[in-house]
């Protein structure tokens, strides 16, 4: 239920004092609150550098291509140092793997803690320079193996993540965080210079009325997603057509699919075999948060959270969103799955 504020909240439930509430309770170290405070601020710098990027010169391409072979923008680098930064003088954590960085960030030895964040800092780069919603992803994990931190330590199903969250840099600034407790959205009121609680415990719905896919790669799909799409468009039990909605930023199209319910993929297909989203900052942490409201994520064989990493910037196919639409899904892929083994065998 969303909580009613007004302008004369003189009690105001910020996302600092919501974590710190939260530890409190739970008689934690205070150390993950410590990390997501410093999380919260990075995205805050990053939140002011998206809205006055046209005017400080932020937008095209700063020179240098990230590993993945993507063109690096100048709010890129501007936003994965600033969570870089703010990480490391955490004092929380002790590996970073971020989507800018072809290996693992390790944090000076003085200045580490059990956490390891795994974050893509501005997701929806082809967005960036059209003001179209972008956003940044992030997963928290803790370290536990002993000795120096490795990128093997990154390597963990997103199952055994402690957080996770998302801040979207829309016509509002909000941040949806997810812990083993709930999923609860704050949104950043630009007077008061913090995120405040909006709604508690959010729960996706049952099932929507809305797809989400880049069509443009139909021609490539395999025949299983062809077959969902297609349902969706020409129904044949007398139910009305799906709406067609894609931003083409992850963060904003999940967004929508949390609050208004529905069906988000980006599927493998004959050119993108292993689909293009990454596992460990992009779909393990949405995945996380559509579990604990209720939805589901699913590369078509198994959960997304039950995936374990080999590398840390493996991509990996994935559908998500309300639990019913993921089911009608699995279904047909499984249909289709059980024809190529029967053809096969
Ligand atoms: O990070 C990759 C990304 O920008 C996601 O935010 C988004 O979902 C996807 O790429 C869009 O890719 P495409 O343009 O192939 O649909
Ligand atoms: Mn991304």
């Amino acid at each position: 239920m969303p909580t009613s504020r007004d302008t004369l909240d003189t009690d105001i439930v910020t996302l600092t004092r919501f974590i710190t509430e939260r530890g409190r309770q739970t008689g934690s170290t205070g150390e993950l609150t410590q990390l997501l405070n410093s999380i919260c601020t990075a995205i805050k710098g990053i939140a002011t550098n998206v809205r006055r990027a046209g005017i400080m010169n932020l937008y095209g391409i700063a020179g240098s291509t990230n590993t993945t072979g993507d063109e690096q923008k100048k709010l890129d680098v501007l936003s994965n140092l600033l969570f870089i930064n703010m990480i490391r003088s955490s004092f929380t954590t002790c590996l970073m793997v971020s989507e800018e960085n072809e290996h693992a960030i390790e944090v000076e030895v003085e200045k580490q803690g059990k956490y390891i964040v795994t974050f893509d800092p501005l997701d929806g780069s082809s967005n960036i320079d059209c003001l179209v919603s972008i956003g940044t992803i992030f997963g928290v994990y803790k370290k536990n193996s002993d000795g120096p931190p490795t990128e093997k330590d990154a390597l963990q199903p997103g199952r055994s993540m402690v957080a996770a969250g998302y801040a979207l840099y829309g016509s509002a600034t909000v941040i949806v965080l997810a812990t083993q407790f709930s999923v609860d959205m704050f949104m950043l009121d630009p007077m008061v210079g913090e995120f405040v609680l909006t709604d508690r415990d959010i729960k996706i719905k049952k099932k929507g009325k809305i797809f989400s896919i880049n069509e443009g790669y139909a021609k490539f799909w395999h025949p299983a997603v062809k077959e969902y799409v297609e349902r969706k468009k020409f129904p044949q039990d007398g139910s009305s057509p799906y709406n067609a909605r894609y931003i083409g930023s992850m963060v904003a199209d999940v967004h929508r699919t949390l609050v208004y319910g529905g069906i988000f993929a980006y599927p493998a297909h004959s050119k993108s075999p292993n689909g293009k989203l990454r596992l460990l900052y992009e779909a393990a942490p949405m995945a996380f948060i559509m579990e604990k409201a209720g939805g589901k994520a699913t590369n078509g064989r198994q959960d997304i959270l039950d995936i374990v990493p080999e590398q840390i910037h493996q991509r990996v196919p994935i559908v998500l969103g309300s639990p019913d639409d993921v089911d009608e899904y699995l279904e047909i892929e499984k249909k289709h799955q059980d024809h190529c083994k029967g053809v096969t065998a």
